[in-house]
């Protein structure tokens, strides 16, 4: 069984409690270690922490960032955010260019009377309408979305007066501006220059508002490999979510350690019946089919970097074996580091997660596939 740091008990336990394979499986004492080096980091940089929802999904670990320092949460969806507050959590900034319309607008009003809530926007269409739905509520506030060349969402810092100057004329506060560097993803190399174009981004931005009298006191910026190079530098708040866990995408980015991932997938072999590979009960409704244009295949077996899922049915997945032939014999039990946690979480409705005495606890993914 290639299991690596996970307790030997393990599979047993899973018996016990009635569990299989595929399943996701998290160090408990690595994803402590993620969250409190990444929250000393930035409180060391003078900088704020309001971790991603997105990545883990779990009241418990958002928990564990907020005892850590962390200011609040963000989310990428009402129905994230919804989730957050009914377990008590209502400091959060939804990051994403907010369109407020049908039963979103009403959602989106029910929360704005119960947490101190911040939204993402990214043009006089969306202001207006979110001016028009949270009209006579508590105050919301908005951050104006910046592309630091990810090119995804986000204005050209010279657009940012004209929206802010809407969204003062129809009421909103507006609380600063933020980005998100994807671009960092495009490769090792790509990390550091992205850093950059978002602190250049943020700030150029914040000058353009404060050179018209408009004050902001939040530049927001995202991202897992960025995060570690921009708090603090310009940047007033950052935003990583997948540090928690770690993936392979972070390996190839340098990002993170093989010591530091702390979620895997453990699956079963179930057939060795092709020469050169071998086949697992993780395919793409376990492991996502998610893959960064330059790297190869859809998750890697912990310890071994030989062993790629190459490829992906829904139910199968097809991993390398060893170039001297050597593999896994049918119902062995291995652990698959995936290509993008964020997704992986999505597709289970729990973590298992393994103390270093081996105990098990079994915690909730909430808000999963109500993607809006
Ligand atoms: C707006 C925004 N902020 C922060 C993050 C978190 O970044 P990462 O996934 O690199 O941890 C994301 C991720 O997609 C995002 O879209």
């Amino acid at each position: 069984v290639i299991i690596g740091r996970l307790a030997p008990s393990l599979l047993e336990k899973l018996e016990e409690e009635g569990l299989g394979t595929p399943c996701a499986v998290v160090d408990r004492t690595i994803l402590e270690a993620n969250l409190s080096g990444m929250a000393s980091l930035v409180a060391d940089r003078g900088c704020t922490l309001r971790p991603h929802f997105k990545t883990h999904r779990s009241i418990e670990i958002a928990n564990r960032q907020l005892a850590l320092g962390a200011k609040g949460l963000t989310c990428a969806t009402v129905s994230e955010a919804e989730v957050l507050v009914e377990h008590g959590i209502l400091n959060i900034f939804i990051a994403y260019p907010m369109w407020a319309d049908g039963a979103k607008a009403a959602r989106l009003r029910a929360l704005q009377e119960k947490a101190a809530l911040r939204v993402g926007v990214d043009s006089i269409e969306s202001v207006e309408r979110l001016a028009a739905t949270t009209k006579g509520g508590p105050t919301l506030e908005v951050l104006i979305e910046v592309d630091p060349g990810c090119h995804r969402s986000g204005v050209h810092p010279r657009d940012v007066l004209r929206i802010a100057k809407c969204a003062e004329s129809r009421g909103l506060t507006i609380a600063g501006v933020f980005a998100y560097p994807g671009h960092a993803y495009g490769g090792p190399n790509e990390v550091e220059p992205a850093a950059k174009d978002e602190q250049n981004v943020l700030s150029d931005a914040s000058e353009i508002l404060a050179g018209a009298g408009i004050s902001i006191s939040v530049r927001s910026g995202g991202s897992t490999p960025t995060a570690r190079l921009s708090a603090g530098r310009d940047i007033s708040e950052v935003r990583p979510g997948v540090y928690v866990f770690n993936d392979r995408q972070q390996l190839a980015l340098d990002s993170c350690r093989d010591s530091e991932i702390a979620l895997v997938v453990l699956a079963t072999v179930v057939s060795v019946s092709v020469p050169g590979a071998f086949v697992v009960d993780a395919g793409s409704k376990a492991l996502s089919s998610d893959r960064l244009p330059w790297m190869e295949g859809f998750g890697v077996v912990r310890g071994a970097r030989d062993l790629v899922a190459k490829a992906l049915y829904e139910h199968h997945g097809i991993v390398k074996a060893f170039d001297d032939g050597r593999r896994p014999e049918v119902g062995e039990v291995v652990a698959i580091v995936p290509n993008h946690v964020c997704n992986v979480v999505n597709l289970f409705n729990e973590l298992l997660v393994v103390g270093e005495d081996g105990e098990l606890e079994r915690w909730p993914v909430l808000a999963r596939n109500i993607p809006w």
